[in-house]
């Protein structure tokens, strides 16, 4: 009788670890470790597929220092598309058309979700634009932008990695040599 009660008992324990197995199975161990990383927003965008050079980058262009909502970096992540990617969260904000651009010419892989209630609303593919105004500062000092009150200006001579040419001074640059104005 004891035995038996004993085996029963076994018995249930094993199936609750059969149940924990299946649990574990299911949500991938890949997404567990993400999680952990850096959680889900409920309202808000994710930039995700940023070259990790790039990610403090976005933030930049973002503003993010200034922003008050939760603003979440994660850098160095791997990636099976672009080896090793960055990500933002940034709780409570939608991204204009102007930010979308500014984003590609530093990301030019990312995505951006639109999250709404933990779901993922919209992606948007960012797509580098041919001509840049008045984003980039042009690395040479003599550059008429540089020392009159003129916009810059470049033509997109490359995409990835991103080659870029001054409208005014003819001044190329690649993707070491940007910053954001
Ligand atoms: N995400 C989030 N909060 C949510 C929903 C999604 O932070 N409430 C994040 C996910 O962690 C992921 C990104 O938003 O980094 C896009 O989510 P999803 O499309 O579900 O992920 P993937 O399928 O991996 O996206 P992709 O195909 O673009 O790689
Ligand atoms: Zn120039």
């Amino acid at each position: 009788m004891a035995r038996k009660k004993y085996s029963k008992r076994k018995e249930r324990a094993r199936k609750k670890e059969k149940i924990k197995a299946k649990k574990a199975i299911a949500i991938p161990n890949e997404e567990i470790k993400r999680e952990l990383k850096i959680s889900a927003i409920d309202e808000g965008t994710v930039i995700d597929h940023i070259p990790t050079d790039a990610t403090f980058k976005v933030a930049e262009i973002l503003d993010l220092e200034n922003h008050q909502g939760i603003v979440s970096i994660a850098t160095n992540l791997q990636s099976k598309r672009i080896g090793k990617k960055g990500i933002i969260k940034v709780g409570g904000k939608s991204l204009t058309q102007a930010e979308v651009s500014k984003i590609a010419i530093v990301a030019p892989d990312a995505t951006v979700n639109i999250i709404k209630n933990y779901d993922v609303k919209e992606k948007i593919k960012v797509k580098t634009p041919d001509v840049i105004d008045n984003v980039v500062k042009c690395s040479n000092p003599v550059c008429i932008t540089n020392n009159e009150q003129v916009a810059t200006k470049f033509y997109v001579l490359r995409k990835d990695p991103l080659k870029i040419k001054c409208h005014y001074c003819e001044r190329s640059m690649g993707k070491d040599d940007i910053e954001i104005i």
